[in-house]
């Protein structure tokens, strides 16, 4: 596996104005990388702002400040021509495969558009033959390339995503919570699908979950938000075995799992009250009013990520 540095986000924000001089700072301030090859897998309940930093390293949304380097490039702000390639070789698979494929259009020419717009092959039989090797790559076949989206499953049309985004030959893909729309029974298989993708094309990925168990499968490296920030980050196992901040150490504790004995010895750590609004957030620690450590500095000081051992990053004064 290489060592090379495909993504690089630092001190990222993204805010929403939403009326009557109200900023909703969905993404604030938040930095990580990922390796050619590997998988960040990106955590937290909903509202915290996954989608939001999928969509602006994808330059849908504008970045209100940081920086994104792509294969070592600034791509935080550049020309329309240059957003153009990178939609080539930065792709996204969408969290919900009802919504995100137009249902006037066959499945075929989803597949292909992006191909058209981005001028590759040079006829339409060669596009439709790539169409139809997509198609069975990802457990379809020719034949479904004539129907509509509305003739498909939830695993079918989410496959029929996943035809789309490796259309181009990307090199990152934001994996938007693909599989938490579709039912238990195929969510491993759509997964595995996009392990074996990854493995075969060395596609690098940013995948967002708030099912944790799917992400210590699938991601080399975790980073866990909480309204609009990053409360901790770092290697899969540390952040699973070891979690150090009190926000993941009680979104661990929820999972629940098929062991008595375990459950008996990890008790489980409640979280207070409810997920406060990210619209003009207070100064100090995001999570503190559900924070059952909670002191004066919390609610006064915002803490950094800091370094609590080999790379692995939390954000928490009672460390
Ligand atoms: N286009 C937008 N305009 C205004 N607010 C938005 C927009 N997109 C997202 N938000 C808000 O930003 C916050 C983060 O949203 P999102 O990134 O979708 O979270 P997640 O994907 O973690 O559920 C939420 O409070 C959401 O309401
Ligand atoms: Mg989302």
């Amino acid at each position: 596996m290489s060592e090379k540095t495909l993504l690089e986000v630092e001190g990222l924000k993204k805010y929403f104005q939403v009326g009557k001089g109200q900023t909703l700072k969905a993404v604030d301030d938040i930095s990580f990388q990922i390796k050619k090859g590997q998988t960040l897998g990106l955590v937290g309940e909903s509202g915290c702002g996954k989608t939001t930093v999928g969509r602006t390293l994808l330059r849908i949304y504008e970045p209100d400040a940081g920086k994104i380097l792509f294969d070592g490039k600034d791509i935080s702000r550049v020309s329309k021509k240059e957003a153009k390639e990178l939609t080539r070789r930065m792709q996204m698979v969408f969290q919900d495969p009802y919504a995100s494929l137009n249902p006037f259009f066959t499945v075929g020419e989803i597949v292909e558009e992006g191909m058209k717009i981005h001028k590759m092959y040079h006829s339409e039989t060669e596009r439709m033959e790539r169409v139809y090797e997509l198609l069975e790559m990802v457990g379809l076949n020719k034949d479904h390339a004539n129907r509509f989206p509305h003739e498909f499953s939830g695993g079918q049309r989410q496959r029929v995503g996943i035809a789309r985004a490796l259309a181009l030959n990307p090199e990152f893909i934001v994996c938007d919570e693909p599989i938490s729309a579709l039912d238990v029974s195929i969510q491993a298989q759509v997964v595995n699908m996009l392990m074996k993708f990854q493995e075969e094309m060395d596609l690098t990925y940013l995948f967002i979950a708030h099912d944790l168990s799917m992400v210590r499968h699938i991601a080399d490296q975790t980073a866990v938000m909480y309204l609009g920030t990053m409360v901790e980050y770092g290697s899969t196992r540390d952040v699973y075995e070891h979690p150090v901040h009190p926000y993941t150490r009680g979104l661990l504790s929820a999972v629940p799992v098929a062991d008595p004995d375990y459950e008996k010895a990890h008790n489980r750590i409640p979280m207070d009250g409810e997920v406060p609004s990210p619209i003009n957030p207070k100064p100090g620690c995001r999570f503190c009013a559900r924070c059952r450590k909670a002191t004066a500095q919390c609610h006064e000081e915002t803490p950094k990520l800091r370094d609590v051992g080999g790379g692995h990053m939390a954000a928490c004064w009672n460390l």
